[in-house]
């Protein structure tokens, strides 16, 4: 194929480079276009924009392909953990034993957070919502550590594995001590014998003398489920995270928009939206055929949560795994949860239905993660917060790949205009 486009606009024609990635992904470099004849791409929502060339994470949304770093999905839920997950998003390559022993160390080792951090916490009123609380400290952990959030580009860079494991490690402690604030109870501290997963358990669930006893089965789900959700190339959070960061800004502060960014209903507050509209099926008595032909007609302003995705117009692989994984941990703990008999309905119900199958509509991972966090012991208002742990080494990679890069430019796109044109200040005693 020509490496190169032609755009004909009117009379004149131009040619644009195409550029191809290494899975055979193709694009059309626009970067000279204004400059060569004054017209600009428009394209809300990005649904066509590369925004960048990226090495990190691959999505093939018409197969349902998902990897990290090039390593499929499914082969890292089986075989990995996330911390050695993070490693390889971060880092490029799976870690040997020593570099694996020596990121755990380093994460383990900075699990505490400043006391004065404490103080701030007081200060939320109880029902404070923890995504708002967790994104104000996460950039407040800048100001602790200020050699690391300087806004100079190069420092900044040199201590990112220092802030890097700074931020994968407390993102954790500060979300369960603002559970445990939120819930009027003592915070407990972080443990050093204890993994990633087990001790965030700790965090949210031991009492001051008595330690929660992990089951191992538990562990290993909220090991997965963080996993899973460790990076999903340019998401509406990523995408901020490095818009953000192509500023300038430090990785605290980018990483807090990050947060801010994710906890939007159709991002990553679906996972809370899907157990609501759930629950409220049950305590309608419907079997989810109702909500289904509410969701289709859109008069309500319903919408199946936990259905459709940007990119994946098949089945997102991430649902498949956490589907069956949820229900092998409720067998496991002979837990019976009505929400999961209405999920699988509704999946019957959507999978064979016009609506849903002509706009190629399928679960995506929040259609099961919510039932898998309830079973954990998760609060539903922690639901994602949960998420945004689990994309901690998502937006640390991201950030990462954009501040090494000397080309990197701020992000800034353009607009069409459609408001007035020229016209006089009116003063206000001439006004109608
Ligand atoms: N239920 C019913 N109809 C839907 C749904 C849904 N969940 N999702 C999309 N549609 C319809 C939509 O009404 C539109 O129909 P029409 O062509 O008749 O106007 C068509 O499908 C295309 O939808 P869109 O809103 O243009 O698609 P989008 O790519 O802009 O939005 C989405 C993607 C994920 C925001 C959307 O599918 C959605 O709102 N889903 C529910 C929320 C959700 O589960 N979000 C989590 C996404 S996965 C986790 C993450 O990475 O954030």
């Amino acid at each position: 194929m020509s490496k190169e486009a032609t755009l004909k606009l009117g009379e004149k024609e131009i040619s644009l480079p195409i550029i191809e990635g290494t899975a055979e992904e193709k694009a059309v470099d626009v970067r000279a276009l204004r400059s060569n004849t004054g017209f600009i791409t428009y394209d809300e929502g990005f649904g066509n924009t590369g925004s960048c060339q990226s090495k990190i994470t691959f999505i093939d949304g018409e197969q349902g392909i998902l990897r990290y770093r090039g390593i499929p999905i499914e082969q890292l839920a089986e075989k990995s953990d996330f911390i050695e997950a993070s490693y390889l998003l971060i880092h490029g390559e799976l870690p040997t034993a020593e570099q694996r022993s020596r990121f755990s160390d380093r994460v383990r080792s900075n699990a505490f957070i400043d006391e004065r951090m404490h103080l701030i916490f007081e200060g939320y009123p109880s029902d404070a919502h923890p995504m708002a609380i967790l994104s104000a400290m996460i950039n407040s952990l800048g100001c602790y550590d200020p050699h690391l959030a300087t806004n100079n580009r190069e420092q900044d860079f040199a201590n990112f594995d220092e802030a890097a494991a700074m931020a994968l490690s407390k993102v954790r402690t500060i979300a369960a001590a603002s559970y445990r604030m939120s819930t009027g109870q003592p915070v407990i501290y972080p443990k050093r014998d204890l993994s990633y997963a087990e001790n965030f358990l700790h965090m949210m669930f031991s009492q001051p003398y008595e330690d929660f006893e992990p089951i191992p089965e538990v562990t290993k789900a909220l090991n997965m489920m963080l996993l899973l959700h460790a990076d999903h190339e340019q998401n509406c959070s990523t995408s901020t995270v490095r818009m953000v960061c192509s500023g300038g800004a430090n990785l605290f502060a980018s990483i807090s928009s990050g947060v801010t960014a994710l906890w939007g209903p159709l991002h990553g507050g679906a996972n809370m939206a899907v157990i609501q509209m759930l629950e409220e099926i049950h305590a309608d008595g419907d079997d989810g055929s109702r909500f289904i032909e509410d969701a289709k007609s859109g008069k309500s302003g319903k919408r199946l949560m936990g259905f459709g995705h940007r990119v994946y117009k098949n089945f997102d692989p991430r649902a498949k795994i956490i589907g069956a994984a949820c229900e092998k941990l409720l067998d496991k703990l002979g837990v019976s949860d009505p929400c999961l008999d209405i999920a699988r309905k509704l999946e019957q119900e959507a999978l064979a239905d016009d609506y849903f199958i002509q706009r190629k509509l399928y679960p995506n991972v929040d259609f099961y993660s919510g039932i898998m966090m309830r079973a954990i012991g998760i609060p539903l208002n922690m639901f994602t917060v949960m998420f945004a742990i689990g994309r901690m080494p998502g937006w640390l990679a991201n950030w990462k790949e954009v501040a090494s890069n000397p080309k990197t430019r701020i992000s800034r796109p353009r607009q069409i205009y459609q408001g007035s044109v020229l016209r006089d200040y009116v003063p206000v005693e001439q006004r109608g």
